[in-house]
This record gives structure tokens, C-alpha cells and sequence, in this order.
């Protein structure tokens, strides 16, 4: 086994030390403040050891990252038949683009770019008898933390300002693959991506992913089959057009958010989450997909 945290010591030096970090989302107004000198990395291996550096403890918003749990409740809830609503193909294209939507009949490329994920949105609106406060409790018990919150004031942020996702969300409805009035299904979107977590609790909850489906609490959440399907999602579509990118350099499943998180796993492996909120220009964070090419580089582990 390689030293790993000898290994994650030597990234966060090397990585703290860049110059150009990128940039803070600021789209979203209460993003736009974030440090991006904040810099964590946090390792989960599939035996349950810990590893971390810098400010994995520290709690950031994982906006995107949640399109992954969302997905995930919604397969257990409905299982195939999210595949009527949305496709499983790389987009190619930005994760708010709405071209395609409308070329496509209204059936959003993949559950992984936005007008996916409000699909995916709407679906546990349907299915979830107190949509909100249901979502949350999936997320603490995914994560075996009660401690898990929503940030109000992000989800506040974004929809003063998410004019595309209100246009998505139209547009689904206008070719009828949206149930929920629109408010409702982007108020639940909007809170989804609004949870905050720490690069710890985030490897936590994604662990069942790594572990064919079964969670920290060793509960069985996922069949392994629909496990194998979302890290096929996220490897081809978790980095929306650098998807490629992601997989050529780095070599895993993986999603990343605005907030500059992370998450990426080696099924039967581990998990590891980085968290660095400076942003390249297709809205993944510069120093987490640097870190994570270094740890798969340095440790040999990737699935390639
Ligand atoms: O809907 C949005 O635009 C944000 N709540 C989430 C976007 C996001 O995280 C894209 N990922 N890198």
C-alpha cells in the first residue's frame, strides 16, 4: 500500500503553492466571497482508514456534487424508469447549456448537467413525501452524520439570480418533462445544491458508491449494478465538456461543483474529495483536478 499520507503531504504542498488558483463562482452572489486559498483533501480507503490535509474539515457549499446523491435517491425510488426522462450521453457542452434540450425534444443529455438534474429534481418532488427535509436526512444517513445542513442563504443566492435554471426548468415544462410547477421543482433544486459538507463528511457519503452500494452504516442503498451505472455517469458526464479532461488526466469517477469541490472513487477502493474554490473556465476547480491527477499519478491507482 503507498504511504498516502505522505503522499497527500507532498500535493498540498505543491498545490498550495500555485500562483494561478482560478476563480471563485460568482454567478452565484454568495459564492463570490469564498477564500480561494482554501485548499482540502481527504482520503476514505475501502477498509475505512482516514487521511487528510489543509481544510478538509471545513465546511463548503457542494452544489453539483449533489446532482450524484439526487440521482442516486431517485434510482432507488423509481429505478429504470428515470431513463424515459433523461439520457446517459456526455454533453459536450457547459453544464447550464440549453441547446440541446430543445434539440432533443426536451430530454436532457445526461442527469449530471442541470436540466438533467431538475429532471432529477422533479422526480423526487413527485416521489418524496416532504421533498426537502427527506433529501437531507438521505444525505445524513448516506454520510452517518446528523449534522448535515442546507445553507439558506446560497439557496436564497441562487435563485435571485438563476435565471438559466428558470429557463431549463420552462423549457422542460413546455415539452411536458417537468410534473411539479417550476417554483417548487427549483426551490428543491436550489436547497439540493445549497447543502454544505466537508471534504470528510463528502468522502463519507460517497462511499457507497466505492462499496457496491452499501453506505457507511454498512446499509444496502444501491443495488451494485445501479452503483456501477452512476460511476459510468460520472465518469463520462461528471465534468460536463471536460469530462475527457477529467478522465484523461486523472482517471476516475468523479463530480465536481461551483463551491470547488471534488468527489472521485475507485470502486472497491477508496474515495477522495478535494476542495479548492478557484474555478477553471468550465467551472471545475483548477487545484482539485491538478491534486487528484497527482494523487492517481503518484499512487498508481485509477482505473485505467
Ligand atoms: O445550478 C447551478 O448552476 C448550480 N447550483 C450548480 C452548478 C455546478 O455546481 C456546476 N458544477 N461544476
Amino acid at each position: 500500500m503507498p504511504n498516502f499520507q505522505a503522499i497527500l503531504n507532498t500535493i498540498y504542498n505543491d498545490t498550495v503553492k500555485a500562483t494561478d488558483k482560478g476563480n471563485v463562482a460568482t454567478y452565484i452572489p454568495e459564492l463570490a466571497h469564498i477564500d480561494k486559498n482554501n485548499f482540502g483533501m481527504h482520503l476514505k480507503t475501502i477498509d475505512g482508514k482516514v487521511y487528510g490535509i489543509g481544510n478538509y474539515n471545513t465546511k463548503f457549499s457542494i452544489q453539483s456534487i449533489s446532482k450524484v446523491l439526487a440521482l442516486s435517491k431517485a434510482m432507488s425510488l423509481i429505478g429504470n424508469d428515470i431513463w424515459k426522462r433523461v439520457d446517459v450521453e456526455p454533453s459536450g457542452h457547459p453544464f447550464n447549456q440549453l441547446a440541446l434540450l430543445e434539440i432533443n425534444d426536451g430530454i436532457p443529455r445526461n442527469p449530471l448537467i442541470n436540466a438533467g438534474a431538475i429532471v432529477i429534481a422533479d422526480i423526487l418532488v413527485s416521489n418524496l413525501e416532504n421533498p426537502k427535509a427527506d433529501f437531507l436526512n438521505y444525505v445524513r444517513e448516506l454520510t452517518g452524520d446528523q449534522s448535515i445542513q442546507f445553507n439558506e442563504k446560497v439557496a436564497h443566492s441562487e435563485r435571485e439570480t438563476g435565471f438559466r435554471n428558470f429557463a431549463a426548468a420552462n423549457l422542460l415544462k413546455s415539452f411536458k418533462n417537468l410534473n411539479n410547477p417550476v417554483d417548487e421543482v427549483l426551490d428543491f433544486y436550489f436547497h439540493q445544491c445549497a447543502i454544505e459538507m466537508t471534504c470528510s463528511q463528502l468522502s463519507k457519503s460517497f462511499f457507497f458508491l466505492a462499496n457496491k452500494g452499501k453506505c457507511v452504516l454498512n446499509k444496502t442503498r444501491l443495488t451494485k449494478t445501479q452503483a456501477k451505472r452512476i460511476n459510468a455517469i460520472m465518469l463520462t458526464c461528471g465534468f460536463y465538456d471536460e469530462a475527457g479532461e477529467f478522465a484523461f488526466e486523472v482517471g476516475l469517477p468523479g463530480k465536481s461543483g461551483v463551491g470547488g469541490g471534488i468527489v472521485a472513487l475507485l470502486p472497491d477502493h477508496f474515495v477522495i474529495t478535494t476542495w479548492a474554490p478557484g474555478l477553471n473556465k468550465k467551472g471545475n476547480s483548477k487545484l482539485g483536478m491538478f491534486a487528484l491527477e497527482q494523487f492517481t499519478t503518484k499512487t498508481n491507482l485509477s482505473i485505467f
